[in-house]
């Protein structure tokens, strides 16, 4: 039989987005607990930016091997094409979200007009959302879900030997979200909101009209002020730009408070022993019955996905130019016709 082909975007070598190049490959297979997606749109998250660059801020511990060629991308919506024999609950024509693979490694991504999936990563595409939202949904939605509400997984985190447990969020709680603008920060927001916490977003100026629309309570815009500076006694800031400038946000908090760091950074443990705080956090694990239960409350209303942008398959290239020059307001997605 004559081997189907698609388009996929490919990397040869690592680098900048011109590494990014627009192929005819293979349609692969799905294995045992898989099934084949056609793919009508792919979700952009940063991991895609570090796989392309060959992850040079990871320390080398960390760092996954990877064999080039390979297609990136974890985020997909689209349509069920093929069941592997051994899955049930899934027939082809079935409209699916998921977050593919994720901390795991895969040389053929979401870049494509197909992908296979492991069937535990999907969950039904809501009705009411086209595949543009959908597939911006899972990787932000994830961390949100499992840095706030529960992690659902019991695989140790590489970045800390504790395991990660969200405080709970109620109508007495004050949340502080950093990179609030963003794909994670924007959906922590409304799922802090969803659980009756007063929140603080902090971003840039641009983002402001935006974040009070998806509810936030007060706004900072950190080109104006330091939020350091300006507040004190939050229960929980969700930093989720994170990295070494994070331990900032320590005088922020009450003592009992907790800061979550969504990308690794350098704590003291004395110092926050000191201070009466935790400081913690989680690396995001594919789970599609957590993403079914995000697309439930997307489909009530109750959370929506923001696209900043959405680009053609063949000009990822343009995609991640863009995601290069920053201040996101939500997702950038890319759409397969
Ligand atoms: N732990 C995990 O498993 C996990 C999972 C997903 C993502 N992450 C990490 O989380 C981070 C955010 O991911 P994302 O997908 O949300 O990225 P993103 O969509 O690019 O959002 C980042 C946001 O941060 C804002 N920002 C940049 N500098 C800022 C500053 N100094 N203060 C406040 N806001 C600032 C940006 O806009 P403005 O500057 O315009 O406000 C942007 O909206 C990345 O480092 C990613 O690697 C970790």
């Amino acid at each position: 039989m004559p081997t189907r082909m698609m388009k996929a975007i490919r990397l040869h070598e690592f680098g900048g987005p011109e590494v990014l190049r627009h192929e005819e490959v293979a349609v692969p297979e799905p294995a045992s607990g898989e099934v084949l997606v056609r793919v009508r749109a792919v979700g952009l998250n940063p991991p895609d930016w570090y796989v392309r660059e060959g992850m040079p801020g990871v320390p080398p511990e960390f760092r996954p091997p990877f064999d080039l060629p390979l297609i990136p991308g974890t985020d997909v919506s689209g349509v069920v094409e093929a069941v592997a024999a051994d899955v049930p609950g899934f027939t082809a024509g079935d409209e699916v979200m998921g977050m593919l693979r994720f901390p795991g490694l895969t040389q053929s991504g979401a870049y494509a007009e197909y992908v296979t999936a492991p069937a535990a990563d999907l969950a039904p595409k809501p009705a009411a959302v086209d595949h543009t939202h959908a597939a911006a949904l899972p990787m932000s939605g994830l961390t949100a879900w499992q840095y706030l509400i529960d992690v659902g997984h019991d695989h140790p985190s590489p970045f800390q030997e504790a395991r990660h447990r969200p405080v709970a969020l109620g109508g007495d709680t004050t949340v502080l979200v950093n990179g609030a603008g963003g794909g994670v920060g924007h959906l922590a927001l409304q799922l802090a909101k969803w659980k009756g916490a007063h929140v603080i977003a902090v971003a840039s100026g641009a983002h402001e009209t935006f974040l009070h629309g998806l509810g936030a309570d007060e706004y900072i815009d950190y080109t104006e002020q330091r939020p350091e500076d300006v507040v004190r006694d939050v229960d929980l800031v969700l930093d989720a730009v994170g990295g070494p400038r994070s331990r900032r946000f320590l005088p922020a908090l009450k003592r009992g408070g907790a800061l979550y760091p969504v990308y690794f950074g350098e704590f003291d443990d004395e110092e926050n022993a000191r201070l009466g705080v935790t400081v913690s956090g989680t690396q995001v694990r594919a789970n599609g019955a957590q993403l079914a239960e995000l697309g439930r409350l997307m489909e009530a209303g109750t959370i929506r996905v923001a696209v900043d942008s959405a680009f053609a398959l063949a000009d990822a290239r343009a995609a991640h130019e863009r995601a290069a020059r920053g201040h996101i307001q939500g997702k950038i997605v890319l759409t397969v016709p």
